[in-house]
């Protein structure tokens, strides 16, 4: 006999049984089509609400809507809209509550180089926002930001894909794909350019429009390809009017709805700085976070106002509604979506609102530690030994042998990572660092950092000893001398400007490209003592390496970037060699920030203007200009083996191009190969010399080979024509490049279009 509490808590527990993720995505021409006849039902007030938002402070997410409080029944459908929640972040669910999984932000998925990674991360983020498998509910995912790195120093430039624009495109593409394919509506931002912290409520980014196309939108461009369900646009101004009142960008006849693109153009929460009416006219669909008091109450609070007096018409208001519906209908969400059950407010799962449920897989921490060793770059391997043989205590370099039994961790950065500073947003850098700080931040409590996950590794075969509280200039080389391993960590981190802390004096942007708390000297000082020193940089961008890089006694350097929660397993796969390490540099790494052309601009008051006077000369397409060799390359990295190219075959057309040659692992393991394509378009196209246009990653057991080929689209071999304000094949001669990387180039060919 099952007692009624029994039935109770049955009906409770099937209830917590992630529900299957089906659900009836509509075409955008039936979605609009049911978004208006919705719209033509609801009163101005009821209009107001929907895309006047509900501000950070106040709401359960970052953001949410005042939807009308009836429901609506459309062409036999009934229409219920809920509060539809906006949530950060582009890295998984920030003030979420814990229980939700760290994962690696963009800058390491684009140091993948690998789709499949891409894509797999934007499913698993999907499937934590969308219900904690059940319950969050989580409408609209606030990212994937695609922000250029401009400079290698700008804050945030690690929650976007790098200084390249294909790459990044793939990136964006991958997300979104792997984001909405369970449900959940993707927001790219920021429309941009938006490429530094400083100044950035009101700097004035002056672009040209070959540039912004070809560098600064192609991700852009790439998401609306996605179908992404809505764009943020940026705190900033751009060709002198605020991003969020820019018609150039936003408006009907502007890049993005010439694009084709159909959904919700929202603000940056506080992005809007001119009247209703001007962001309104300009294309502005949604403002968040409408009611925040800090920002007068949200210039929307005056939109009612002004189509009272018609400086905004009812038409343009029912457009902007319907924008807003219509991703909400297409994927579904208008069924049987989740109800939100936390609470941004208070994200500890203090309070009856939020059930704190448990989103985390074991498919998920599977595939953040995967993405971590996928993304480690490994930038010098000298595996010899110093007596000539292959085994024992004196093998050097890695993959690590566990003959080696005295090991030396030293430096903070393997250290657990300070949980408790900046409201959970990670504000700090005591300890490993695995994510910047801001908004793109993530959970981080769940990280397990390089000592605990190399001492358990390691328990059985090694000693280890560590100096890892501070950056200890004694206590770390004592530790390492005398050691047959040291493995010496540092890192460098950056972040968002606005209501988040200045870290360490670096407000948002990184006041320098070095390495923190004295890393580079750190380094130095143990490899002057230990003839076998590994170096583990954790950085959100490239930092100086040439004073210690060539040191005889460091065998091995990692650049592991910023790697997510399981940090140190992911580590550990690739230090003993259960993951041959594939990981390419999504930029290059050079000392001096002169090699990258751009800088960033700190101390001017009033707002500046920055003047993209490099036009598309960004990173290694600047270096390449000016013959400057950086001290490692983009798209560099090394294997554990070697790989051959071979017989490039071109079949090319001004339409499309199929590019296919032979790779041979040629080395003793099996491993990942990351071969690039790089165009060089004809001299008279204005383009640097090298471009990225392609890359894939392939596996191969030691000795086998395979064909590979890679596709150019004809966008993909096109230029911005200002003239004709279109896409243009130019004519001539395109040399095609395969390499390793930018310049490890190992086959050569040309086609004439
Ligand atoms: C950031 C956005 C973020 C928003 C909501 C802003 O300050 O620029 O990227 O999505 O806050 O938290």
């Amino acid at each position: 006999m099952i007692s009624s509490r029994a039935v109770v808590l049955l009906v409770f527990c099937l209830s917590l049984i992630p529900k299957s993720l089906g659900f009836v995505e509509r075409s955008w021409a039936e979605s609009i089509a049911l978004a208006n006849e919705t719209v033509n039902l609801m009163t101005l007030d009821e209009k107001i609400g929907m895309v006047r938002g509900v501000g950070q402070f106040s709401s359960r997410c970052v953001g949410n809507i005042s939807p009308p409080s009836r429901s609506f029944i459309v062409s036999g459908t009934n229409i219920t809209i809920p509060p539809l929640c906006f949530n950060d972040g582009p890295a998984g669910i920030r003030l979420g509550g814990s229980n939700v999984t760290g994962f690696p932000p963009a800058i390491n998925v684009a140091a993948t180089f690998n789709r499949d990674l891409m894509y797999s991360r934007g499913v698993a983020i999907g499937e934590e926002f969308r219900g904690k498998a059940i319950f969050v509910g989580i409408h609209v995912y606030l990212g994937p930001a695609v922000d250029i790195m401009r400079n290698p120093k700008a804050g945030r430039a690690w929650e976007g894909f790098g200084p390249d624009p294909y790459l990044g495109g793939e990136g964006a593409y991958q997300t979104i794909m792997g984001v909405q394919s369970v449900g959940v509506s993707a927001c790219t931002k920021h429309l941009g350019p938006y490429n530094q912290e400083h100044w950035r409520y009101g700097l004035n980014a002056e672009v040209d429009d070959r540039t912004f196309r070809e560098l600064y939108w192609w991700p852009f461009m790439k998401s609306v390809e996605a179908n992404v369900s809505a764009l943020m646009c940026a705190y900033n101004e751009v060709n002198g009017t605020s991003s969020c009142h820019n018609a150039a960008l936003i408006g009907d006849e502007g890049y993005l709805r010439t694009e084709g693109f159909q959904g919700i153009v929202m603000s940056d929460w506080g992005a809007t700085h001119d009247s209703a009416a001007d962001n309104a006219n300009a294309g502005l669909d949604m403002e968040q976070p409408g009611d925040w008091i800090l920002i007068g109450g949200g210039v929307y609070s005056g939109l009612e106002a002004a189509v009272d007096d018609g400086q905004v018409s009812e038409a343009r208001l029912n457009q902007m509604v319907t924008r807003i519906l219509t991703p909400w209908l297409r994927l579904g969400q208008d069924q049987g979506y989740p109800d939100i059950n936390f609470n941004a407010q208070n994200p500890d799962g203090t309070d009856s609102l939020n059930l704190n449920v448990n989103v985390r897989t074991d498919a998920h921490t599977a595939l953040v530690r995967q993405i971590g060793s996928a993304s480690a770059v490994l930038l010098k391997n000298n595996r010899t030994t110093s007596d000539g043989t292959a085994t024992g205590t004196t093998i050097r370099g890695l993959p690590l042998s566990k003959d080696i039994k005295t090991i030396a961790v030293v430096g903070q950065d393997a250290q657990q990572l300070n949980l408790d500073c900046g409201g959970g947003l990670n504000e700090c850098n005591d300890g490993t660092m695995v994510i910047g700080w801001g908004s793109g931040s993530n959970n981080v409590e769940f990280t397990v950092p390089p000592i605990d996950a190399i001492t358990d590794f390691a328990q059985g075969f090694a000693t280890i000893s560590s100096d890892i509280t501070s950056n200890d200039l004694t206590g770390g080389p004592a530790v390492a001398e005398g050691k047959d391993l040291a493995i010496v960590f540092a890192n460098a981190m950056s972040g968002e400007l606005g209501f988040y802390n200045i870290v360490d004096g670096n407000e948002g942007d990184r006041n320098d490209l070095n390495l923190w708390w004295k890393g580079g000297s750190l380094i130095e000082d143990v490899a002057a003592v230990c003839n076998n020193t590994v170096v583990v940089i954790h950085s959100v961008g490239p930092v100086p390496m040439s004073s210690w890089n060539n040191h005889p006694n460091i065998t091995a350097i990692i650049y592991a970037g910023a790697p997510g929660e399981q940090t140190g397993p992911s580590l550990v796969d690739v230090l003993w060699g259960a993951v041959n390490p594939s990981g390419r540099l999504p930029f290059s790494i050079d000392d001096d920030e002169a090699s990258y052309g751009t800088s960033i601009v700190y101390g001017i008051d009033p707002f500046p203007v920055l003047d993209y006077t490099e036009g598309l000369f960004l990173d290694y397409r600047y270096m390449d200009s000016q013959g400057i060799t950086p001290v490692y390359e983009f798209g560099y990295g090394l294997s554990y083996t070697t790989f051959a190219y071979s017989s490039l075959s071109i079949e090319a057309s001004a339409s499309s191009g199929s590019v296919s040659f032979i790779l041979t692992n040629t080395g003793s393991f099996d491993g990942t190969e990351i071969p690039q394509l790089y165009l060089g378009f004809p001299s008279s196209a204005g383009e640097p010399d090298k471009v990225l246009r392609g890359f894939d990653n392939v596996f191969l057991a030691s000795g086998a080979k395979q064909t590979v080929t890679i596709t150019i689209s004809q966008k993909e071999m096109s230029i911005w024509d200002v003239i004709s304000q279109e896409w243009v094949v130019p004519s001539g001669t395109f040399n095609v490049y395969i390499g390793a990387s930018i310049s490890d180039i190992r086959l050569t060919g040309s086609f004439t279009a």
